[in-house]
């Protein structure tokens, strides 16, 4: 039996999101169904509301989360009903070139739900990043569903479904910071102050935040960065070589996502380093660097998706290191808010006041 619940809508291009009442449907093969009991709020939703995905609206915002698994469908073997999870978009399929090369992280076919949840009217709806968990209860594929231990709070855990595992495993994964390197983090929202508490766990010597804002440096401070550059007042450049002896750091993170944030990435990388772009460009920017510099610069420029993670090994690790009290995630959880608040949500994001707001059902 198909069940109705409340759920936030983008029904248009530039909103505002409404609360809706949705049908969810039993799962099919392969599939399970989530009782939803937190769900961040990421600057994807908004990316999402605005049309900056695609147009396939009506949108079921929300996919940072975290809940109880309520139902499963034949022949899941994954997850049973019960079960705490983290909800993943990285459902990895096993099969494809990448999966078959030992390199799952960058699987090229990953699952969602087939069944598709509907307005009551039937129309069709499209789940950010095959989640949407403003919802609650939603329908995933059963391989989105990743078991963690039951102690970490679901406003917490959640927050590895994306922004925070993006960031940190940007820093970790793609990055491969190791112990005694210096990195320097642009952009410290939710994702770069993952990035910083990546580093930080990964022994990095010298961490070096970079915000336009001093709330974020603030908290990118608590979460382990060592330095703090306020890129209003100074030139980035400048004032990373010189927390560097003049060199630049072995390994800079974009994550704002604009060609003037990833040049000063660029040049405030020394001489074979590593440039991580983890925010994500608009389709109207355009990048240019001079070819020789890019050459003679050495090293490495990587882009980072989802932070290279494969959710079964590394949300159930990290939810451990929380627990440790190794992995400051009560720092993200900003405010916690209802589903009605999220347009709220939105807006106090974009006036930069907090690092996640979460929606607790
Ligand atoms: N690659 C991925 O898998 C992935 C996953 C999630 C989010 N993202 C992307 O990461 C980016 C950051 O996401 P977020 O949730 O942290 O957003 P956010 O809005 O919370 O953070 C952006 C930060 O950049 C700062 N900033 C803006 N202009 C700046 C400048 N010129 N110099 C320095 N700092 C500046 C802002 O003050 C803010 O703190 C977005 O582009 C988002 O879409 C990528
Ligand atoms: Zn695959
Ligand atoms: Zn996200």
């Amino acid at each position: 039996m198909a069940q109705r619940v409340q759920a936030v809508v983008a029904r248009e291009k530039g909103g505002p999101v409404s609360i809706e009442t949705i049908n969810v449907p039993d799962p099919g093969p392969g599939e399970a169904l989530v009782a939803v009991q937190a769900c961040g709020v990421c600057h994807t939703d908004l990316h999402y509301r605005e049309g900056g995905i695609n147009d396939d609206y009506p949108f079921l915002l929300g996919h940072e989360a975290a809940g109880t698994v309520e139902a499963v469908g034949p022949g899941v073997e994954e997850v049973s009903v019960g079960d705490y999870v983290v909800l993943n978009w990285r459902a990895v399929c096993g099969q494809c070139r990448a999966c078959r090369r030992g390199r799952p992280w960058y699987c090229f076919d990953t699952h969602n739900a087939v069944n598709r949840m509907t307005l009551t009217d039937g129309t069709e709806l499209t789940a950010a990043l095959g989640i949407g968990a403003f919802a609650e209860k939603t329908l995933v594929a059963a391989g989105q569903c990743t078991k963690v231990d039951e102690r970490a709070p679901a406003e917490v855990a959640g927050l590895l479904g994306c922004g925070v595992m993006a960031g940190l495993g940007a820093a970790v994964n793609t990055g491969n910071v190791g112990r005694g390197d210096s990195v320097a983090v642009i952009g410290c929202g939710g994702v770069g102050s993952a990035a910083v508490a990546g580093a930080r766990l990964a022994g990095a010597a010298k961490i070096i935040a970079v915000d336009v804002d001093e709330r974020k440096l603030g908290w990118a401070r608590e979460l382990g960065a060592t330095h703090t550059v306020n890129a209003v007042d100074v030139d980035v450049v400048e004032a990373v070589r010189g927390l560097t002896d003049g060199f630049g750091a072995d390994v800079v993170i974009e994550a704002v996502g604009r060609p003037e944030t990833y040049e000063q990435a660029f040049y405030a990388r020394d001489l074979a380093g590593t440039v991580v772009l983890v925010g994500v460009p608009t389709p109207d920017m355009k990048l240019e660097l001079p070819f020789l510099d890019v050459f003679g610069r050495g090293g490495a420029l990587k882009s980072s998706w989802y932070g290279d993670c494969l959710p079964s090994r590394d949300f159930p690790m990290l939810v451990d290191l929380y627990l440790d009290g190794r992995l400051k995630l009560d720092t993200f959880v900003s405010e916690t808010i209802g589903l009605t608040d999220v347009e709220e949500a939105f807006a106090a994001m974009n006036r930069g006041e907090v690092l996640r707001s979460v929606v607790v059902l």
